[in-house]
């Protein structure tokens, strides 16, 4: 019997899993995001760890751990809170859940497109205020997607979904990416690859999908936002960092943008005040893959993952 912490409330079945093995589970139920302090005492002897995105996985809670340490699964398909040198360097095998996440994530990046550039949380504010308002012409006039282009930035699962979903909305595609899509997606999708600079500059909306890593770090700032132009639109659903979030209010307060999306934050769970107050963003609190089922299947593969390698098997979903 092997002891496997789990840092955080996760779907019943999951545990189940793992405890149904013969493990031992020790899951943190104090709500919320478990204390630095108390997670270095709980991992101590663990033989697997299943973290969440709040967690940061690095040298000092490897070696609190200790060598019996054999796997960390990361709920999530991103994994740039798991220093996964430190675990390669100690024989620690890193996974993460791709895959099972992507429709649910796609869904919200499609649900931020159109929240943004129909001003759909402007509105709901406006009907909830109170205040007066009446069915006008002129009234909350949003821009539509018919015939617009939707740049995507990182045509992985992710990205092709989203695409998929902004074709039926009437959208044409273009892409960004280190290397080109396979084929079939890209001729699915009817999709071009432009480097960034004409990508910002052809779409209408443009949506992130790329991991959060040294490259990808502020991707987008002042100059590529200037790119974008007044009448375009940036949607974020995949790490906050990617984007320089001062020069993202910067070229909102300068109408060099016409609006952003967001579900993610560059300082998570802190948004920069200067989003606060502005109509023309959409703020999420971090929700793309939160369904009930979407997350009964991250905890799912995660805990299969621990199962594998602590049974001396392959890891399903091992990092890159
Ligand atoms: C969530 O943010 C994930 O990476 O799965």
């Amino acid at each position: 019997m092997s002891r496997v912490v789990v840092t955080g409330w996760v779907p019943q079945p999951a545990l189940d899993t793992l405890r149904a093995a013969g493990h031992a589970v020790d899951v943190w139920e104090g709500g919320g995001t478990i204390p630095r302090d108390t997670l270095l005492d709980r991992v101590c002897g663990a033989a697997g760890l299943v973290t969440l995105v709040t967690e940061r996985v690095d040298a000092e809670l490897l070696d609190a751990a200790g060598d019996g340490l054999r796997v960390v699964a990361n709920v999530a398909v991103g994994y740039d809170n798991v220093d996964v040198d430190a675990c390669r360097r100690r024989g620690v095998v890193a996974t993460n859940t791709p895959g099972v996440l992507t429709g649910a994530t796609a869904d919200l990046a499609m649900a931020l497109i159109l929240m943004t550039t129909r001003r759909l949380g402007e509105a709901e504010r406006l009907v909830r205020s109170g205040r007066e308002w009446q069915w006008g012409m002129g009234m909350m006039l949003g821009s539509g997607l018919q015939d617009r282009t939707l740049g995507v930035v990182g045509l992985g699962g992710i990205g092709a979904a989203t695409a998929r979903r902004a074709r039926a909305f009437g959208m044409s595609v273009v892409y960004t990416g280190r290397r080109d899509a396979p084929p079939e997606v890209t001729e699915e999708l009817g999709a071009t690859r432009l480097p960034l600079p004409e990508l910002l500059e052809a779409s209408h909306v443009v949506s992130l999908h790329v991991p959060h890593t040294p490259q990808t770090h502020h991707l987008v700032g002042a100059e590529q936002l200037r790119l974008l132009g007044p009448s375009s639109y940036l949607v974020n659903t995949a790490r906050g960092p990617v984007v320089d979030e001062a020069a993202l209010v910067t070229a909102l307060e300068r109408g060099e943008v016409a609006g952003a999306g967001l579900d993610v934050y560059e300082h998570e769970p802190a948004v920069h005040p200067g989003l606060m107050e502005r109509d023309d963003v959409v703020l999420l609190p971090h929700v793309g893959s939160a369904t009930v089922e979407t997350r009964t299947a991250m905890a799912g593969l995660a805990a299969d993952n621990v199962l594998a390698v602590l049974a001396g098997r392959e890891a399903p979903t091992p990092v890159a």
